[in-house]
């Protein structure tokens, strides 16, 4: 048997995979990598490295410490690291470079990763299990929404183009032949978007379920890999480099390819002449965490967290949205920072209706839970106008929203006048001197002119770039400053 069997078994084996040394990986939203290696820094105690392959970080922990890094707030998807290489030099023929790769697979330390990952195996068994009861419990469950729009409860979202760790289906009917005969899906260019992916297609078996072989035998796992791939001088394909490497991973762990239904997902990064070979610990995007009832621009879980702690939210801050859309910001707000108080709108109603049904969703879902929800959560939404907000000049410690970028929400033209209103608006609202705002957009030239007319009351601290479902946008972090702002309504 290969290197990389099952571990021990029994409480010993157990104990021992528990101190396994670990390397995590965790891709998470573009821009906020030291946001998320502060996050890992407080809650794990332990120091990242932020990855040259932007949108990455990597740190280490004991196996034990699996459940924590499950509960970070920042990180989309997490993978145990089998090795890194920093600089790993291919060679120039693509043939050289494929040979390479495939004889790397029986030289990697699988050992310590394998348990990791069958470890947070167990977790995830023990997770589905108390999520099945949850269901069962509350199986009448209501439909919320009463204006007849077909709602989306599926946890997919549209806005997600960049997320790729469960993208990219294989063409039907392809088969891996180790010798080569499959065809590149992406035409050889897979540095468009700097993460082209393809993986390794297996021979769909014939086994069905879980792929047990009878009694008495050793489970056969089943398996893919997910090659992504960015730089101009690699000589393959990150579909050849998938198949290549998958084939000698079958042939070393005598394991089952199969594309869709597999059990273990290996993961070849390539970035330049960095690469890491990991495991997958994660099935689908930790973003997807608070949102049941999608809107045209659902904004991730995580990304609205890193917004959040941008702005180093104070127990009893009162924080606004004030374009909150679905809530996904105000939400993850209420369940991270339950001390304060949050507060949010829209001009959109059906937005509105979105976001209340969205909490309606979560306390429901958490009702058989014993969790801070369980008294509702602080979070007041609201119809409203941006440019004339019922709220008192000078009484909201934060403001973090992501605003219409013009292009599926609103118009270019219109945010020439919405942005220097908003800004106007929100420096009404904004407590001076302490005040702080986190706003995002991709109209980076009209908020920018919006920003200079309005200087006296809005000082820029730093900017975030992020890529917003493949949108070069950024996030502004400001500071209110000491200036009186201009009342325009005395009733407030
Ligand atoms: C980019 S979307 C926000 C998406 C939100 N973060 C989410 O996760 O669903 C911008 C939102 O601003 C709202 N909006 C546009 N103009 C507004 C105004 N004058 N007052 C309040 N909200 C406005 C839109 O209805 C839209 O929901």
């Amino acid at each position: 048997m290969a290197e990389g069997g099952p571990a021990e078994e029994g409480p010993a084996g157990e104990a021992q995979a528990e101190e396994a040394p670990a390397v995590i990986g965790a891709t998470v939203p573009t821009g906020f990598e030291a946001t998320a290696a502060a996050e890992v820094q407080e809650k794990l105690g332990s120091a990242s490295r932020v990855s040259k392959d932007r949108g990455k970080i990597y740190f280490a922990v004991p196996a034990r410490c699996l459940p924590q890094v499950h509960r970070l707030r920042s990180v989309d998807n997490l993978f145990v690291v089998v090795q890194e290489f920093k600089d790993y030099q291919f060679k120039e023929t693509k043939e050289e470079a494929l040979k390479d790769l495939e004889d790397l697979v029986k030289k990697l330390p699988w050992t310590d990763p394998l348990k990791v990952w069958e470890l947070n195996n167990s977790l995830k068994k023990k997770k589905t299990k108390r999520k099945k009861h949850n269901q069962q419990s509350s199986a009448s469950k209501e439909k919320l929404n009463d204006d007849g729009e077909e709602e989306r409860t599926d946890q997919k979202d549209a806005s997600e183009q960049e997320d790729c760790a469960q993208a990219a289906e294989p063409a039907s009917g392809q088969e891996t032949e180790e010798t080569g005969g499959v065809e590149s899906q992406n035409g050889g260019d897979d540095n468009e978007q700097s993460e082209a992916k393809d993986e390794l297609h297996g021979g769909s078996g014939g086994e069905a379920g879980d792929g047990k072989k009878g009694e008495g035998d050793a489970k056969v796992l089943k398996f893919r890999v997910t090659c992504n791939r960015a730089g101009d001088k690699h000589s393959f394909t990150s579909n050849e480099a998938a198949r290549d490497f998958g084939g000698a991973v079958q042939e070393h762990f005598q394991w089952k390819a199969d594309m869709t239904n597999f059990d273990v997902e290996v993961l070849l990064n390539i970035h330049n002449n960095e690469v890491v070979v990991g495991i997958a610990l994660t099935e689908e995007s930790l973003h997807r965490r608070n949102i049941t009832h999608f809107g045209p621009t659902t904004l991730r879980s995580t990304l609205a967290y890193g917004m959040l702690r941008l702005c180093d939210p104070q127990p009893t801050d009162i924080i606004v949205d004030p374009m909150c859309g679905t809530g996904a910001i105000p939400i993850e707000g209420a369940m991270e920072w339950p001390s304060c108080y949050h507060i949010a709108g829209d001009n959109n109603p059906q937005a509105v209706k979105r976001a209340a049904n969205n909490i309606c969703s979560l306390l429901k879902k958490n009702e058989n839970k014993e969790s801070s929800t369980s008294l509702g959560i602080p979070l007041d939404i609201i119809q409203w106008d941006i440019c004339n907000l019922p709220l008192r000049t000078g009484s909201v410690d934060v403001i973090v929203t992501d605003m219409p970028f013009g292009k599926r929400i609103g118009s270019k033209k219109k945010n020439w006048d919405l942005y220097p209103a908003c800004l106007m608006e929100m420096g009404r609202i904004c407590t001076p001197g302490t005040g702080r705002a986190a706003l995002l957009t991709q109209d980076k030239k009209c908020f920018a002119k919006a920003l200079s007319r309005m200087g006296h009351i809005w000082r820029k601290n730093q900017t975030v770039w992020v890529n917003v479902g493949g949108l070069h946008a950024a996030v502004y972090l400001l500071k209110r400053t000491w200036e009186r702002a201009e009342e325009k309504r005395s009733f407030w």
